[in-house]
Parts: C-alpha cells; structure tokens; sequence
C-alpha cells in the first residue's frame, strides 16, 4: 500500500519504523507507518485518512504493557510524544480553598513517574498510590492501570478522545467504562484527561508514594525489561502465586524468563524475540490450567500477534 493516504503528514510520519524500541519488553517488528503529531488538532483528520483507507490505527504510550509481534504491525501508530502531549495545567489559584478537590488537565503523553512525583510535592493526593507504574497518562488510563493501593480510574474525571470515526469527544467516568485492567477508550486516541486531586500533606504523601515504591521495587523486577504483569489475578485469587506455585520461576524460551523476583513477570534479555515471550506465555497458561484448573487470562495487550507461530489462543 503507499503512503499518499497520508499526503500533507510526512513531517510527522516515518515508516517501518522498529517498535521494539519504544516498548519496554524490547521486542517485536515494525510499524509500517510511525506517525508523531505535533498537536491535538492532527490526530482526527489522520484517523480519518486511515479509516477512509482501511488502515488500523494503534495509539502507543510507553509501551509498558505491550508486546508486538515479531513481524510488526500493518497499521499506523499514534505515538504522542511532542512535548505538546506532556503538558500538565496545575490549578495554581491563589483564592483555592485548602480543602477543596483540585481539577488538572493532563495531556495524554505526560510520564507518570513526573506527574506524580510533581503532584506530590504541589501537596496533591490521589496519584502516590500509582507509584512504581511505567507508563504515560494514555497508557494508564487506557488499561485502567493500577494495583494494590488504587486504581487510576480513582481520580479521574473526564477523558478526551479522538474516536474511532475521527471526532474529539469528552466522555465521562461512566462512558469510559472502567473496570480491572480495562476501560472503554480501546479504538480511541486518548489525548488527555481532567483528574481530581484531593489536597494533603506532602511529608505524608511523599511517606506513603516511597512506602508503595519500595514495596514495589522489593518484589517487582523493575529494573528489568518486561511489561509488568502478563496475567489478570483471576478471581479471589493471584496469578503470581499459581505461577510461583506450579514451579515456574526461572522457567526460559530463548531469551524470555520467568521472572524468579515475581512469577507474573516475564523479563526479556539481549537476543529475544516476541515469539519467545508468547511462547512461554502459552506453556505458563498449559502448567497453570493442568495443576489448578484456572484459566489465566492476559493482561498484556498484544499488536499483531494473531499471526505468530504456534501461540496459544488468547483470551
Ligand atoms: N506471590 C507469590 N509469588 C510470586 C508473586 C506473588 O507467591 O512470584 C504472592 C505474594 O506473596 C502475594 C500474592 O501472590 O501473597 C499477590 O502478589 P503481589 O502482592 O505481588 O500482588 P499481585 O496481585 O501479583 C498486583 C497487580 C500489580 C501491582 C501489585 C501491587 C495485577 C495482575 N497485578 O500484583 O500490577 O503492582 O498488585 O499493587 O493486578 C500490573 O498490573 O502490571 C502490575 C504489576
């Protein structure tokens, strides 16, 4: 297919572009087109341009929670990271009520890690309990990213989308759908979000985001490539525990391990490809099932991976 569907964007386009450098599990192919807009206002007209031509398009954040096939995507990839995207409006007024909630505009690729810490020390709560979570603003909201302490869905009041049509709608809590590791923003563009924050004590809310992160960095591997955990806890239960449980940590397909900080994790080295990780996705699945009779579901969002050989059905 050419690229004239997109005639008027090539300052903004590149093309086969390797995704495994903007995913933090390093693996996977190419987009067949890599788009980077500039502002808010480009993004509808190119998801029109691609729904006119039949093109998929796959809005990627920090790719933390991804994996793409080895034989890359067929699409074109949203990815906003124009500083226009990581723009954070702080409701600095002076007349603001001590208590009162506080409404900021977040742009869809700001990084989670400055959000919070910057919340945290303007005096702002309701983020801390995120500490620890890779990932942009889109990202998180996208997959309703959380654990433990929160869910990000807590402080959110409204999401801005370009929708699957090419029109920018606000929508609200409810029309977004959240629920575990889901929302309804999947086939949009997320470009932003207004959130509520509830004012506090720094001193505190630094205490409580450390207590989350080193709780994190003791039983996470953090510091290695993955895309955090693969599986959903099923039901009253912990995916991380049945892995653990079924003897699989350290458990190895080329250069994707299990890994033996925290069984729901599977760290890539130097050399691996995406058909090694959904390999080893496939055998946790098979041992899981066989010995405890649960069907682990994935939390990882897969591109292109119908393709790849020998994966086991995802659900
Ligand atoms: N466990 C093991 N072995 C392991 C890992 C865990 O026995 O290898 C046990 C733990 O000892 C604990 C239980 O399993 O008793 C639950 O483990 P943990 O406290 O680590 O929490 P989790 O349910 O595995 C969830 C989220 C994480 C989030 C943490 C902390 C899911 C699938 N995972 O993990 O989210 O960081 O809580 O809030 O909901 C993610 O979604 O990518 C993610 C990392």
């Amino acid at each position: 297919m050419k690229t004239d569907f997109l005639s008027g964007f090539s300052g903004i386009i590149a093309e086969n572009e390797p995704l495994a450098r903007h995913t933090c599990l390093r693996v996977g192919g190419p987009a067949r087109w890599f788009a980077r807009p500039r502002s808010v206002d480009q993004i509808p007209e190119l998801v029109r341009r691609c729904r006119q031509e039949g093109v998929e398009v796959l809005p990627l954040g920090l790719g933390a929670n991804l994996l793409v096939s080895d034989e890359g995507v067929d699409a074109l990839v949203i990815r906003l990271s124009d500083p226009a995207f990581e723009r954070v409006d702080w409701d600095e007024r002076e007349s603001r009520q001590t208590d009162e909630p506080v409404s900021i505009t977040v742009h869809a690729g700001a990084d989670m890690y400055r959000l919070i810490s910057d919340a945290v020390r303007k005096g702002l709560g309701g983020l801390e309990s995120l500490a620890g979570i890779p990932g942009t603003v889109g990202g998180l909201l996208r997959m309703n990213a959380g654990g433990r302490f929160g869910n990000i869905c807590d402080v959110v009041h409204t999401v801005d989308v370009v929708d699957a049509d090419g029109h920018s709608r606000t929508m609200n809590r409810e029309q977004a759908g959240f629920r575990y590791r889901g929302s309804n923003l999947a086939g949009t563009v997320v470009c932003g979000a207004t959130l509520v924050l509830k004012p506090g004590d720094p001193t505190q809310l630094r205490a409580r985001f450390k207590e989350i992160w080193e709780l994190k960095k003791k039983t996470q591997p953090l510091s290695d490539n993955s895309a955090g955990c693969v599986f959903k806890n099923p039901s009253g239960g912990s995916a991380g525990s049945l892995i653990d449980q079924a003897g699989l940590k350290g458990r190895r397909v080329g250069g994707a391990v299990v890994s033996p900080k925290h069984a729901n994790f599977i760290v890539t080295e130097v050399g691996a490809t995406a058909q090694d990780v959904l390999s080893l996705i496939g055998i946790i699945r098979r041992e899981v099932a066989d010995r405890f009779g649960v069907e682990l579901e994935t939390e990882v969002q897969f591109w292109g991976c119908q393709r790849a050989r020998s994966a086991e059905p995802i659900v």
